[in-house]
């Protein structure tokens, strides 16, 4: 157990300087956040294309986002005839894709367990099928496309370290194998922390996401497929059954619209109110001795830390998770810190070289939405509420959809249904998440900090205030310039918070989050926040 905090950060070049923002394409960014993940260093030689939309063309399909869900999608449609085009706001991987720790598992944040009672036995098991599907989609993709991405087959452990969690272990144990998943108990767990009880699952893997995505991206421009980058898509309008997306570039029509974005886009839906977002930590550190783990690993902490090793460019690195919090609640800088002292004290870091955080959606009753859009026009399809599981769920979203306009009836169609209708007993999390929509509607606007002078607000850092009577959402940037913004969400009005580290204004009720101009950088706003000048 050791502790120390003169090695931080030395000798990285990538760690915050002064002005706190550590991707230096930030203010045109490649990741939806100041700080640059590990994935960031590798740069794909595939470049945005350019069709000539002039001549009235109808797609079969436009997928809105270029992250796992979308390219999957994307490439599924393309390989069996259909003509798509792929729209992005920003670059490929902007998104949740190139923050994720990208670990690929046969179970969970949703145990098997708790899809029983909150769904019933059958319903756990589909969950089962499709997830090993989804293991298998990759590992497909991986073979038969020959994607250079570090994919790497490895067990994956589950450790318990007191009698409450070897209860909880036992439940996902026993749920797992009785929905079929390969697992067992162990003794052996490769990690320094101690343990009650452990159980290992067979054949779980990892990747470098940015690399899986640019290898769909490459197979399926190699069909035929389109691709747009600084493409937003700021309205759909349907008439006689076709769909145009009007975008800041130039307008596309389609026969069905993918929103690959999480939420979708604008408006109110009431998807918006069936997910809360959350950010998740990650830091990337070098060990001093050669203790990394060939595995990977999870606790049952509360929320839990997750562990895996990866090599970059001949160095390796232990990528460690956690401190999860619900978007726009938490001090993210404060998660970060926690994060570090933890693996500190459990490790021998040399060095912390990497830290990010990123988002993902928690849905009401524990599963994903999947399908067409409620309330929306026919041949409009969504996929959300991953949970922590977005590489494993974003691929599964991709058979489904893909499924559904292909006219294939998709055996996961009824359970991840958006527009279900379940008791939601066992999961009454929407309750809560609504009930605290609702206040941050209305508290924040009461409870605004009350600075009065600008002064107090330090370089490189924000805060929302009252100047001269008025909400506004300031930014200071290293050179003392202030970037003053109306504080109030383009999505649906609530009060947006300042991420620090990130260096992002982040909506707590939906998770729309904004860099210190007021762009967009992730839905379900499509506005940027309003500029506003300041004496
Ligand atoms: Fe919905 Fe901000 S994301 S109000």
């Amino acid at each position: 157990m050791e502790n120390n905090d003169q090695n931080t950060n030395t000798g990285n070049p990538n760690y915050p300087d002064q002005s706190g923002i550590t991707n230096p394409n930030y203010l045109k960014p490649n990741r939806d956040g100041a700080n640059e993940s590990l994935w960031q260093s590798f740069h794909s030689e595939l470049s945005s294309q350019n069709p000539d939309l002039s001549l009235g063309r109808v797609y079969d399909a436009l997928i809105i986002g270029a992250g796992i869900t979308g390219l999957t999608t994307a490439l599924l449609l393309q390989k069996q005839g259909l003509n798509c085009i792929v729209a992005e706001a920003h670059n490929v991987g902007f998104g949740t894709t190139g923050g994720t720790t990208a670990h690929i598992n046969t179970f969970a944040d949703t145990t098997y367990d708790e899809t029983e009672k909150a769904f019933d036995a059958a319903s756990a098991k589909l969950f089962a099928t499709a997830i090993n599907e989804a293991v298998a989609i990759i590992n497909e993709h991986v073979q038969v496309y020959r994607i250079d991405c570090d994919f790497e087959w490895k067990p994956g452990y589950v450790y318990a370290e007191d009698s409450k969690q070897a209860k909880e272990l036992d439940s996902l144990y026993q749920s797992a194998l009785k929905v079929g998943v390969k697992v067992k108990e162990t003794q052996e767990v490769p990690t320094p922390v101690s343990y009650e009880k452990a159980v290992v699952f067979d054949n779980q893997a990892q990747f470098h996401p940015l690399k899986y995505i640019t290898g769909l991206q490459k197979e399926f421009v190699a069909l035929g497929g389109t691709v747009l980058e600084n493409t937003r898509v700021e309205d759909v309008e349907t008439r006689e059954e076709i769909h145009y997306a009007i975008t800041n570039v130039k307008d596309i029509a389609a026969k069905n619209v993918i929103y690959a974005t999480h939420l979708p886009i604008g408006g109110i839906n009431p998807q918006h109110f069936l997910n809360a977002p959350y950010r998740s930590y990650v830091i990337a550190v070098k060990l001093r001795d050669e203790k990394y783990p060939d595995a990977l690993i999870y606790d049952l902490q509360e929320p839990y830390h997750y562990f895996r090793t990866h090599v970059i460019d001949g160095q390796k690195y232990l990528i460690v998770g956690g401190h999860d919090h619900k978007s726009g609640h938490n001090d993210p800088e404060k998660s970060f810190r926690d994060l570090e002292n933890y693996v500190r004290e459990h490790y021998h870091v040399e060095s912390v070289d990497y830290k990010w955080s990123a988002q993902y959606y928690v849905s009401a009753d524990g599963l994903p939405y999947i399908g067409e859009l409620p309330l929306a026009a026919k041949g409009i399809y969504a996929a959300t509420g991953f949970n922590g599981n977005g590489m494993i769920l974003g691929t599964i979203s991709a058979k489904v959809i893909s499924d559904m306009i292909l006219g294939k009836e998709s055996e996961f169609a009824d359970l991840f249904d958006p527009a279900r209708v379940k008791p939601l007993a066992g999961f009454n999390e929407i309750v809560k998440e609504n009930a605290d929509v609702a206040y941050k509607f209305i508290a924040d606007r009461l409870s605004i900090d009350d600075i009065k002078s600008l002064n107090e607000i330090e370089n490189g850092s924000g805060a929302v205030v009252e100047y001269k009577d008025k909400k506004v959402a300031i930014y200071k940037d290293n050179a003392g310039s202030v970037h003053a913004l109306n504080p109030v969400c383009t999505h649906a009005k609530c009060i947006v918070d300042w991420n620090n580290s990130e260096k992002s204004w982040d909506c707590p009720c939906h998770g729309a989050r904004f860099d210190i101009d007021g762009n967009v950088l992730t839905g379900p706003a499509r506005k940027n926040l309003e500029k506003i000048t300041v004496d």
